[in-house]
């Protein structure tokens, strides 16, 4: 097998099966999800290897050449995907890190269904890295990778990112194999987190289970030789590919678009937006309940403002998102019965994914955007709104719970469990004069635009540069 010197390992491959495959023939097509997009000029220009489930449970395919990639497909049963996938990556680890806004499962089945796909996908990295090569990993499904990986090939370099939160240790501690999850952890050279804080908790909590000592970023780890080694462990926050969406902002079909979806609405005066997967840690709820009240009180009226709400389905056979969606759904219906009329809805919901260029001309129809998440790693919507904002006009409110806010202070911010206060913040964002809406959109499209997702995958490469020990060259 061919062996790159640069191999991603994520749950899933940046390609989705196509159910019937077009007239020419290919039966993959790129995926559209965040970390894909983050990570493709990065793989572009690195002509490197990625190692990832395909999506599907039992399709067992050889690895293949896409768009200038290698793709390494780790088959997973429906039994992987019931224990390792929904199981414990999403019904434990998600749940748990997320501030067990749900509460998370813990299972022993689970967790030996974890370790034993960690090990198939660390196998599969171990089998596509030429010697010395840099192998990033991806994210909480694979916690356990670095480690098995640097057992298996002590000479590769190896990162982490982790893109969802690190909760405060008297949660974490809650895990009943937290020592392990850290080992796995700290088998990586450069460990990254969305926040500050994020990597704080991680810290910490290396500090209160394994006993290991801490200073600024570096941590020393105990290596297999009975010596020691550093391990890096700080944020490098991430972003969007800023320019795409300018691009496709400028383009006048996407802003005729844009004027259409408004005329469609009824052209309200104030057309609010809600974009997320369709997820507990969103604030989904928090957003609708401030939003029916709003009406209920006489502060806004259907006649003037709708709220579009886009909520991509997700993780759909676990219990907790199945239960979501029923309370989402009747709390819309709700809404909607009591305040439509013939002519206006209170709330456009769309329990669908859209293609990049919709969304764009979503992201210009909308005055204002709510992101009102309460746990959120980063939350690349919010980025991505400002970054469609080519007029410098539209408002975005913003939860502090959310990565972004680190970033994005030109927000307005929010707590979303202070209803009174959410309330205020959307009102506020309604009558914004444009002069206000003006200055606050420069300032948030100039971080955006300066800190794209070049930026950060160079920030992180850069790092893992000072333990490669290969001739390798790695650069975004
Ligand atoms: C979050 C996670 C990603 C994940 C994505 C979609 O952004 O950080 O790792 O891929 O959600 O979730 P899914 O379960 O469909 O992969």
């Amino acid at each position: 097998m061919t062996q790159a010197d640069f191999v991603v390992v994520a749950n899933r491959l940046p390609v989705d099966r196509v159910a019937d495959a077009d007239a020419s023939g290919e039966p993959w097509r790129r995926s559209p999800g965040g970390l894909v997009t983050a990570l493709e000029p990065v793989m572009r220009k690195a002509s490197g290897a990625w190692v990832g489930w395909p999506g599907q449970a039992d399709l067992d395919v050889e690895p293949f050449e896409f768009e200038g990639t290698f793709l390494v497909p780790v088959a997973l049963s429906a039994e992987d995907v019931e224990n390792y996938y929904e199981g414990f990556s999403n019904d434990t680890i998600w749940p748990l890190y997320h501030d067990v806004i749900a509460a998370p499962r813990f299972k022993r089945q689970w967790w030996e269904a974890y370790v034993s796909v960690n090990q198939r996908f660390a196998d599969a990295a171990a089998e596509a890295a030429a010697p010395n090569a840099i192998v990033w990993v991806q994210d909480y499904q694979l916690q356990l990778v670095p480690k098995l990986l640097r057992e298996a090939r002590p000479d590769v370099t190896i990162g982490y990112f982790h893109h969802i939160p690190f909760p405060a240790y008297g949660l974490y501690s809650q895990l009943p194999w937290r020592r392990q999850v850290l080992e796995g952890l700290l088998g990586a050279d450069v460990i990254g987190f969305q926040r500050v804080a994020d990597a704080g908790n991680f810290a910490r909590a290396v500090r209160r289970q394994l006993r290991y000592e801490t200073k600024a970023s570096g941590i020393t780890v105990p290596d297999a030789a009975g010596g020691t080694r550093m391990a890096l462990a700080k944020a490098f926050p991430i972003s969007i590919d800023a320019d795409s969406y300018i691009e496709l902002a400028q383009r006048p079909e996407i802003q005729a678009r844009a004027a259409e979806i408004r005329e469609s609405l009824g052209n309200p005066k104030k057309i609010l937006l809600g974009v997320d997967r369709l997820d507990y840690t969103k604030g989904i709820r928090h957003r609708l309940k401030a939003f029916g009240e709003l009406l209920e009180d006489g502060h806004i009226s259907v006649d003037d403002v709708t709220l579009v709400q886009v909520a991509s389905p997700s993780r759909e056979r676990v219990e907790a998102y199945v239960q979501l969606r029923d309370e989402i759904e009747l709390t819309v219906g709700r809404i909607n019965g009591d305040y439509d009329t013939m002519d206006h809805t209170a709330i456009r919901y769309l329990h669908q994914a859209y293609p990049r260029e919709e969304m764009v001309a979503l992201f210009l129809a909308a005055d204002v955007m709510l992101v009102t998440a309460l746990r959120d790693g980063m939350n690349l919507v919010a980025k991505e709104y400002v970054a469609s904002r080519v007029d410098n006009r539209g408002v975005l409110v913003l939860s502090e719970f959310a990565g972004a806010a680190d970033e994005l202070g030109s927000a307005i911010r929010i707590n979303p469990h202070d209803i009174d206060g959410l309330k205020d913040a959307i009102m506020r964002a309604i009558e914004m004069p444009g002069a206000e809406q003006g200055r606050r959109m420069r300032a948030l499209r100039r971080r955006v635009r300066e800190h794209d997702v070049e930026d950060w995958s160079q920030d992180f490469l850069d790092a893992l540069a000072a333990f490669h020990n290969g001739p390798t060259a790695v650069s975004s």
